[in-house]
């Protein structure tokens, strides 16, 4: 086939129906933009069909201009700006004004329409080259049309008119076969007429719809193809249908993804993106999200209302539930949660362990590290078979800095330990629980940075026996009554001998 075909897609209206600031086409369905799959399926027609054959794929834009072209530009389609947006047939002039002369063939696709397969794209193409026709309409049998321009056929079965919802005669009201709104258009038979195109309907626009009729009028054929599936054709114009085509991108990923081997427990409450991967034998529990770049290895387990976006997972990990995964990568065999927050580069090494209530941030934890409860690890390093206790928190952030935190091999760290960063722990050195470690620690070395504790015997009993005394005379109130304290900076306290001694100072003081 020559260089000679343009994918057109037409983007630039603003869809009222959906009540929204937001161009129509940018809605999210399926975990992309509509015209994101749109743009996917174009790519994919490109390659089936050979790029030789393929000019390129071109994106008219109008409403929110900018943002639909940043997303056609991410699939190499180009911009062609549509200002003001008066119809679909102005729409489809505007392009051609732009494409290069060696286009001859343009595949016109509306970029509401996330749904159609390639293979219904290429028997349209087909069609049009085999036929010769003018243009080639893809259609679809529809139960309930309601919404979408008719095809009325002449008695060879030619396409005679596309005839839209507002404009139906009655004997029109009958029929069931629909515009898909994909055509396939000889550039030069298409050309002159586009500018013959009036405006007497109800949305005052230039229909594309109306470029049949005419062709039908100077004797040109008009052919139509059959979608095999009705379903593949939906738009969305409304905010039901854009919650129908969510279920429906939804269920396809899901089918996929069970044809290979991936066991999805109750797949009508998870959300997984299309560019999600997932290897054989991997149990996905219900209300799971899978989004952006995530790939599963094999043999993993995603537990129930887990959210992974752009997560790396290797083979036989576990994720258990309601754990929050960004960023990050999980090597072969580690576990993770219930309840952890890992973000922004948590790289966690093969056969790690992560428990519930810990956030790991832009952090390493190597191979066989342990951080299994109420922790925060930032900007640390945590080394090979290093074991951090329950409550540890790297204090990373002084107001102004992030500092890193490196604790090598073969660590202890006990629980409730606070590690002050820029701070380094030595192979195989202990902390002890409660620390406040602001020094580097030695290889090998114990390291206790806490308050000594102090046991002031019968103290507690003593303070009843008051507390007791005061109550029965019943006349002093009993917050009066203190027990025997030591002074109130509380120095006094951990060093009785001393506070004593302090306290007889300050009497002779008095003296004096
Ligand atoms: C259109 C067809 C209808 C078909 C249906 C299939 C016309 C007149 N009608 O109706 O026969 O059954 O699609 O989905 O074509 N757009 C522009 N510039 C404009 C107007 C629209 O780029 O000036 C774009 C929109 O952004 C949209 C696409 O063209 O992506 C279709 O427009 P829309 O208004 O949704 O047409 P429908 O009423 O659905
Ligand atoms: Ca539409």
């Amino acid at each position: 086939m020559p260089a000679e075909l343009a994918l057109v897609v037409l983007a630039a209206g603003k869809g009222t129906r959906l009540k929204s600031a937001r161009a129509k086409v940018l809605h999210q369905a399926g975990g992309l933009p509509l015209i994101a799959h749109v743009l996917r399926t174009a790519a994919q027609l490109r390659r089936a069909q050979g790029r030789g054959s393929v000019m390129g794929a071109w994106v008219v834009v109008g409403h929110q201009a900018e943002r639909v072209r940043q997303v056609a530009e991410t699939f190499g389609a180009g911009a062609i700006l549509q200002q003001p947006q008066l119809g679909t047939g102005h729409a489809v002039g505007r392009a051609l004004a732009v494409l290069p002369r060696s286009v001859a063939r343009l595949l016109v696709l509306p970029g509401d329409a996330p749904l159609f397969q390639v293979e219904s794209l290429q028997a349209l193409l087909q069609t049009q080259s085999n036929s010769g026709a003018a243009a080639a309409v893809l259609t679809a049998q529809r139960d309930d049309p309601h919404g979408y321009g008719r095809i009325v056929r002449g008695l060879s079965g030619e396409v005679e008119a596309i005839v839209e919802q507002g404009a139906l005669a009655a004997d029109e009201r009958g029929l069931r076969e629909v515009n898909s709104g994909v055509y396939c258009f000889d550039r030069a038979q298409l050309a002159p007429l586009l500018g013959r195109l009036g405006r007497q309907n109800i949305h005052r626009e230039y229909y594309l719809t109306d470029v049949i009729a005419l062709l039908r009028r100077g004797g040109q054929k008009v052919v139509a193809c059959v979608a095999a599936d009705p379903g593949e054709i939906l738009g969305v114009n409304t905010p039901a249908e854009l919650a129908r085509v969510d279920a429906i991108l939804r269920r396809r990923k899901a089918e996929a993804l069970m044809n290979c081997g991936v066991t999805l427990y109750q797949p009508e409450t998870q959300a997984i993106d299309p560019d999600v991967s997932i290897g054989s034998d991997t149990i996905v529990e219900r209300g799971v999200e899978l989004r952006g770049s995530t790939r599963l290895g094999r043999r993993c387990r995603i537990g129930a209302f887990s959210i992974l976006v752009n997560a790396h997972l290797a083979d036989d990990v576990t994720v258990r539930p309601h754990c929050l995964v960004l960023n990050s990568r999980l090597g072969a065999g580690v576990t993770v949660g219930p309840f952890a927050h890992l973000r922004d580069g948590a790289d966690i090494r093969a056969g790690a362990r992560i428990g519930n209530y810990v956030e790991v941030k832009k952090s390493v934890v190597r191979e066989g590290a342990k951080a299994l409860h109420l922790t925060y690890l930032g900007d640390a390093t945590v080394g090979r078979k290093t074991n951090v206790g329950a409550g540890t928190i790297t204090c990373n952030y002084d107001g102004q800095a992030k500092h890193p935190t490196t604790i090598a091999d073969d660590v202890f760290v006990g629980s409730g330990t606070e590690l002050v960063a820029p701070v380094k722990v030595g192979r195989g050195a202990y902390i002890a629980a409660g620390s406040t470690v602001t020094d580097n620690i030695p290889a090998n070395a114990l390291a206790i940075a806490r308050g000594r504790q102090v046991n002031k015997r019968g103290w507690a009993r003593n303070r009843r026996r008051m507390l007791a005394t005061a109550k029965a005379r019943k006349d002093e109130p009993a917050v009066a009554v203190r027990p025997a304290t030591p002074s109130k900076s509380g120095r006094g306290a951990r060093h009785p001998r001393r506070g004593r001694r302090r306290q007889a100072r300050r009497r002779s003081r008095r003296r004096r």
